[in-house]
């Protein structure tokens, strides 16, 4: 893990807040947002950091920039401490706030790249280079001129993210950035992301409530509730995590009762000939269905998967 480019060892964040209790009392109550979390994220690596709302997904970010400064454990960015040296990890990272723009309200997004330009002391061959590209792949070039306010949602979104990307960061971390994005704005955004973390190996840390988004982007998620990691692996392995089921849909020959006595599987619906039967999502469907064909008049069938929104929810659930 040491190796790694992005480096938590129990790192922790907690705040202090006062809640009223009573007409007059106040009282002081710690809330752990980041309960002792331990990753490693390799260069050029694309990772889905994912949770129900107020798991610390954003506080874990804010961290690994330096806006916040942890509470407890380490934490290592590109060999930065991000809170000790927060300007000299500026130059290294990209960061997209979904909820909210770094850039400039009332600037058209030109200007406001000019002015990152000189922020970043971004060489101008290197800074017109990463604009133009940016540009092109999310489609910014009719909006350059348009101040930030009478930008949609989407637009300054793309917006946004080319922001993040001018100074070449190494990281990327992205925090929620297709909440609100219709399906279109939201595959070109996805395609961006693959393609910049093929072809300059950008690393990227991304969170989202879309798991789409994981999906298409991520072979990796780390899962985190209440502050603690609760899974970190394949998106796939999931469904084992979740003990998912799949189910069998099978058309038999004509109305019949509810399968039964099939070991490793339940009927859990019947409409007419068709009968859907569940079965883990670890196990394998062959046994099922030849033991179905031995004792039911079968005409066809099909396997569905698990939905991979119903196995997260029962993750979160269950945390
Ligand atoms: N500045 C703050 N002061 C006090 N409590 C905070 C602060 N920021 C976050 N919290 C609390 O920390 C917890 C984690 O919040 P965080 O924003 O990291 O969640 P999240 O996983 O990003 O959720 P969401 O999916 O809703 O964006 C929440 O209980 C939140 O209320
Ligand atoms: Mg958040």
């Amino acid at each position: 893990m040491d190796g790694d480019f992005i480096v938590l060892e129990d790192l922790e964040k907690v705040f202090h807040v006062r809640i009223r209790s009573g007409r007059l009392r106040r009282e002081r109550r710690e809330v752990r947002a980041v309960d002792g979390i331990s990753f490693g994220v390799a260069r050029g690596e694309m990772v889905g950091y994912i949770g129900p709302n107020g798991a610390g997904k954003s506080t874990t970010i804010k961290m690994l920039t330096g806006i916040l400064t942890p509470s407890g454990g380490r934490l290592r960015v590109a060999g930065i401490d991000p809170a000790r040296e927060r300007t000299r990890l500026a130059r290294r990272i990209g960061v997209v706030f979904g909820q909210r723009t770094t850039l400039w309200w009332d600037l058209p997004l030109r200007d406001s790249y000019a002015l990152m330009r000189r922020m970043y002391r971004i060489p101008q061959a290197r800074f017109r280079e990463n604009l133009e590209r940016c540009v092109e792949l999310l489609e910014l070039g009719d909006l350059l001129e348009v101040p930030v306010r009478q930008l949609s949602l989407g637009q300054r979104m793309r917006g946004d993210i080319t922001a993040a990307l001018l100074h070449d960061p190494d990281v990327l971390y992205l925090d929620e950035p297709t909440i609100g994005l219709d399906v279109v704005s939201k595959s070109t955004v996805r395609r961006f992301l693959s393609d910049l973390n093929a072809s300059q190996g950008t690393t990227v840390l991304l969170t989202t409530h879309d798991l789409t988004d994981i999906e298409q982007l991520c072979k990796r998620v780390m899962v985190i509730d209440h502050g603690r990691l609760m899974y970190d692996g394949a998106l796939a392995g999931l469904h084992e995590v979740g003990e998912s089921e799949r189910t069998l849909v099978v058309d038999l020959e004509r109305e019949l009762p509810p399968i039964e006595g099939i070991e490793g599987a339940r009927t859990v619906r019947t409409e007419g000939p068709r009968q859907w039967l569940a079965f883990p999502a670890s196990a394998s469907a062959a046994p099922i269905v030849s033991r179905i064909a031995d004792g039911y008049p079968l005409v066809d069938l099909s396997v569905r998967e698990p939905a991979i929104e119903d196995v997260i929810a029962r993750m979160y659930g269950a945390g």
